[in-house]
């Protein structure tokens, strides 16, 4: 795909797609982390004279304009971290849209109101995207973690325009290869979470790919079920114990080694200081419910993550949100970040509740990427092609 290095950008309009779904309490962005990944671009675009006009989408408004969903509460925050003034258009189409972008002089920056407010964003249907790409000379797409949608803003308008990938996107996707495309190995791939219904596609993706698989969180007992181990009260798909089991013969097939856990973390409830303890995974009592993995498990983890070259994570290991439950999370996030800083490890992660993992442990900055996806980033796991991605490498 061609890159902003491939651009004449000068006095040009360039209709940006950015991920500005972002965080907010009180009325104010609460983590500008999406924000900060794409200030590269729209500033490099700006700073050769390109006039920079921001597509993007912010909750799920399913085609219904409303005033808790518009951009507009998120000007401030882009104008904020980019260090330029940003303007507002009340639409990202039409009359009001031409107007803003005709008023435009080289590096301006433009923000147009959400594209979901428009039923045919979601639809990607022709006319809408050919009125977005109205506005613009060129196309520059740098929101990875909107590219598993096939719609107007991601995908219809990069068949209208001349179209690049921005420089998050480069990194994501430069990021991503070198995890999973080709990766140097062995290869130790993380997934943990609350169900194994949320994650088949993942789990069965990566147990042909990887040369181990750790599985932790909730979805390790039904795992563990599958196994035939009694796992008390704790979480478990008693319905996805045959997926486990065809997961676990395609894994060994394949040569790729299932990391489960062999001590646990149980308590009687789930609450924040919940006396708990440690026992063997196939000795959980009736009463209890697994927590976290116990220490045994977070040595063997650390264990595989020593091995590694090349580490992808996506989902904590516990259930993290309620310490003491954290602790299996905290310590295998911890190694990971110290294996980067120390012995070169390519440390790849992803995913919402993942980076609020990372950033409990402290251990974002160290790792080698931080994804800003969530659900690109499990699609991209599952091995699906990203229909945001794939129009750019036909372009
Ligand atoms: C995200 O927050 O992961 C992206 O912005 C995509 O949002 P969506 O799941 O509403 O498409």
């Amino acid at each position: 795909f061609r890159t902003l290095d491939d651009a004449d950008l000068a006095g040009k309009r360039v209709l940006v797609r950015v991920d500005l779904n972002v965080p907010m309490a009180d009325g104010k962005v609460s983590d500008d982390t999406r924000i900060r990944a794409v200030a590269p671009t729209i500033n490099e675009i700006a700073d050769k004279g390109g006039r920079v006009i921001l597509l993007a989408h912010f909750g799920r408004p399913k085609g219904q304009p409303n005033d808790a969903m518009s951009l507009k509460h998120i000007v401030t925050a882009v104008g904020a971290v980019i260090g330029r003034p940003v303007a507002f258009a009340d639409d990202c189409i039409g009359a009001d849209a031409e107007a803003a972008v005709a008023g435009m002089q080289d590096g301006d920056v433009l923000l147009l109101e959400n594209t979901r407010f428009h039923a045919g964003e979601e639809k990607n249907d022709e006319a809408f995207a050919a009125a977005l790409a109205k506005l613009g000379d060129l196309y520059v797409n740098d929101a990875f973690s909107a590219a598993h949608r096939a719609h107007g803003s991601t995908e219809g308008i990069a068949r209208k325009l001349p179209a690049y990938a921005g420089r998050s996107m480069q990194r994501e996707l430069e990021a991503l290869e070198s995890a999973l495309g080709k990766p140097e190995r062995p290869v130790v791939a993380v997934i943990g979470g609350a169900k194994v219904s949320s994650k088949i596609d993942v789990l069965e993706n990566l147990s042909s790919n990887v040369d181990a698989l750790v599985i932790g969180g909730g979805m390790a007992n039904t795992f563990l079920l599958a196994k035939g181990v009694a796992v008390g009260k704790s979480l478990a798909e008693p319905d996805l114990v045959e997926t486990a089991r065809r997961i676990m013969a395609a894994a060994d097939k394949s040569g790729c080694a299932i990391v489960l856990p062999v001590d646990v973390v149980v308590a009687s409830e789930f609450k924040a200081g919940a006396a708990s303890r440690t026992v063997d995974a196939n000795a959980v009592p009736d009463d209890q419910m697994i927590l976290d993995i116990g220490p045994q498990s977070i040595a063997t983890v650390n264990g595989w993550i020593d091995k590694a070259k090349t580490l992808v994570w996506n989902g904590p290991l516990g259930a993290f949100e309620v310490p003491p439950f954290d602790t299996a999370t905290v310590a295998a996030a911890k190694h990971a970040a110290e294996r980067t800083r120390t012995a070169g490890l390519n440390s790849v992660a992803g995913g919402g509740e993942t980076v609020s993992a990372l950033h409990l442990a402290g251990a974002s900055d160290d790792f080698s990427f931080v994804s800003t996806a969530g659900g690109a980033f499990l699609e991209w796991l599952e091995g699906k092609p990203l229909p945001g991605v794939d129009v750019l490498r036909q372009g």
